[in-house]
């Protein structure tokens, strides 16, 4: 029987994941969160206090590392070497170190190769930067979903301060603009919208709207393919 796979690509805070994860429960599809897997792997850095901008230190210890998804209760977890670390992979240091470690194309080989098994075998639904562009170039849907930077500046903003955080707009935009030149230039894989990626943009959507309108570009797709 074919196996589905939708590509989700685009920019941090467009709503890839949660709009993801509600496409994939309302096809029964299973989602893959590509960026925790690129967290985990630099949470091994971290941990080590290996300086992950040097590029030949963290391939010395690539080797050492072994990254793989579990699905618990019906929510993804990724493991480092064997550990859970789904809590631990959220931090602002992992974050920053995150856009470094995911510029070595030998971590993006290793990642890319686990990714596209899994998705061999499943249909799925996978969001990440390179989906549409490297991992799943045949998917049957591509989405490239993104927003201005001033909303999802304000959706940052807004998630820290009901956490009880302090944030400042400005600064949080400053960031967002930078996490987007840097993955949008890297010379590895770099986040591009492919040419046969449908563009959402969400800037004046809320989840339903964006989810609904996604659910529809899947349905054109499998009728085109009947
Ligand atoms: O989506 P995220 O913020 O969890 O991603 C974490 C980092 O990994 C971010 O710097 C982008 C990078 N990433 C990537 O290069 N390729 C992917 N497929 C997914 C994430």
């Amino acid at each position: 029987m074919k196996n589905y796979s939708i590509a989700i690509d685009g920019p941090a805070g467009a709503g890839k994941s949660t709009i993801a994860k509600r496409l994939a429960s309302k096809l029964g599809f299973v989602y893959i969160d590509t960026g925790a897997m690129y967290r985990a792997i630099t949470l091994f850095y971290v941990d080590k206090g290996i300086v992950c901008d040097d590029e030949s230190a963290v391939i010395e210890k690539l080797e050492e590392i072994s990254v793989s998804i579990k699905y618990i209760d019906g929510a993804q977890h990724v493991f480092l070497n064997g550990t859970d670390v789904n809590d631990r992979i959220r931090t602002q240091a992992v974050s920053d170190n995150a856009s470094k470690i995911s510029a070595i194309a030998k971590v993006r080989e290793k990642l890319v190769a686990i990714q596209q098994k899994m998705a061999l075998s499943e249909n799925v639904v996978m969001d990440g930067r390179d989906i549409g562009s490297v991992v799943l170039p045949n998917a049957d849907l591509k989405i490239y979903l993104t927003a201005s930077v001033e909303v999802r500046a304000q959706r940052r903003y807004n998630e820290l301060i009901e956490k009880g955080q302090q944030a400042e707009l400005e600064t949080i935009a400053k960031e967002i603009e930078e996490r987007d030149y840097r993955d949008m230039h890297r010379e590895n894989s770099p986040l591009v919208r492919v040419p046969d990626a449908k563009l959402v943009d969400t800037s004046d959507l809320n989840i339903d709207e964006a989810t609904g309108f996604c659910l529809g570009l899947f349905s054109l797709v499998k009728e085109d393919q009947v």
